[in-house]
């Protein structure tokens, strides 16, 4: 990759590597309940021990106020472990006697993992004097945790400053696939933005319109569009005070050439919940009671004719409640046809933010996008154009 330093320049036979990743996983009852993070940065991991470095993973977990046991790593030290097939040191504090006595032992292979940077105020402050304490740990740092890079924190940013800062090959792969669908698309483009509130993706729809030739809004926020068109949603989710905003969207994308595919019918029912009873009603009837759940079958065929159109797909948000059968029926369908035109070399399909993921993972068509971020808030920052202060570190000035 040209414009960053990246792992595969760096000499690491006998150095000690500083390697950000991203463990904060989502815990179910005490258990990980998805590994996706960990299982993209093994590789790294192994590459780094294979070449005979050091490993030494810094990462958060939560946002713990100071320490935590329950934001402890140690648990997901020994979950890497699992994934990666060799031992992981674990040492309780990612600064400090104890932990350079243990980076001071390591032999080259060796892989130690800290505890919870976020244990220590210094971290969110991108505190200089915490970051100095990290890097007497090792020699060199390498950033392979994209889904963290929109924060500019010791672990993140600051260390890049310190001590001489590679990209790692997920971070590599990640930044890849973005610039495919948005620095040199094949176009058409189009973009799907879905999700609970226009109010979040504000930014986001502003950034995406002058760059994309189709929008595609799902999810509750289209009803804050419906709404401002002068449409009855009933009892839907919708943020009516948001009309005036809804309207200029709608006004700028008209003035970009940007086409705007809003629900033309949804699921609607009675009560927010799984299973509810529900029908199926053009956007122009929903009743005054009735809370719109889904798109209908009549938006899912005009979105996936949509898709069969343009080249490139960039999606971030649901598009109904899709965590309530059985009103994840819409996503699952535009998942699939995103997965059956992408499998066809007809579309290349990127997608990220964690409903988004985890929506695409329960339609069972995550591997056959092009690419799933693994990123929530950081993919979005990306999306909306913002420099990510733990990408920018990277760059070859
Ligand atoms: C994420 O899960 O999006 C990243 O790990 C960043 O976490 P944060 O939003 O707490 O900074
Ligand atoms: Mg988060």
């Amino acid at each position: 990759m040209t414009g960053f330093r990246t792992l595969d320049q760096a000499e690491v036979k006998g150095k000690r590597v500083l390697l950000r990743v991203d463990l904060n996983v989502p815990i179910q009852d005490g258990v990980v309940s998805d590994a996706t993070r960990i299982e993209r940065m093994a590789p790294t991991i192994l590459q780094i021990a294979d070449r005979g470095g050091m490993v030494i993973l810094l990462s958060h977990l939560g946002r713990p106020q100071g320490p935590d046991p329950k934001d402890s790593l140690r648990p997901i030290a020994a979950e890497t472990a699992r994934i990666i097939g060799r031992p992981v040191a674990f040492v309780d504090d990612c600064i400090g006697a104890k932990a350079e006595a243990a980076a001071l032992a390591m032999k080259p292979g060796d892989i130690l993992c800290l505890e919870n940077t976020r244990f220590h105020a210094g971290e969110e402050k991108n505190d200089p004097a915490f970051a100095a304490a990290l890097a007497r740990l090792g020699d060199i740092w390498v950033n392979d945790a994209f889904s963290v890079s929109h924060r500019a924190h010791a672990s993140t940013e600051g260390l890049g400053h310190i001590l001489p800062a590679y990209a790692g090959p997920a971070m590599e792969a990640e930044l890849a696939a973005f610039s495919r669908v948005l620095d040199a698309p094949q176009r058409p483009l189009a973009a799907i933005v879905g999700g609970a509130k226009v109010s979040t993706k504000l930014e986001l729809l502003g950034a995406l319109i002058p760059k994309v030739n189709v929008l595609i809004i799902g999810g509750g926020m289209a009803n804050t569009f419906l709404a401002a068109q002068g449409k009855d949603v009933g009892k839907s989710l919708c943020e009516h005070e948001l009309a005036v905003t809804a309207r200029d969207i709608l006004l700028q994308a008209a003035a970009k050439s940007c086409e705007i595919v809003l629900p033309v019918d949804a699921v609607a029912a009675l009560r927010f919940e799984a299973n509810a009873p529900s029908r199926i009603v053009s956007v122009d009837d929903v009743g005054s009671d009735e809370i719109i759940l889904d798109i209908g079958p009549r938006t899912v065929e005009h979105v996936v004719s949509v898709l069969g159109r343009v080249k490139t797909l960039v999606w971030n948000g649901p598009f109904g409640a899709f965590e309530m059968e059985p009103f994840d029926n819409g996503t699952i369908e535009i998942a699939e046809a995103a997965a059956e035109l992408t499998a066809a070399g007809k579309l290349v399909s990127v997608a990220g933010g964690g409903d988004t993921v985890a929506a695409l993972n329960a339609a069972g068509t995550a591997d056959r996008m092009t690419y799933v971020s693994a990123a929530g808030g950081a993919f979005l920052e990306w999306l909306e154009g913002k420099p990510l202060p733990g990408v920018e570190v990277l760059r070859v000035k």
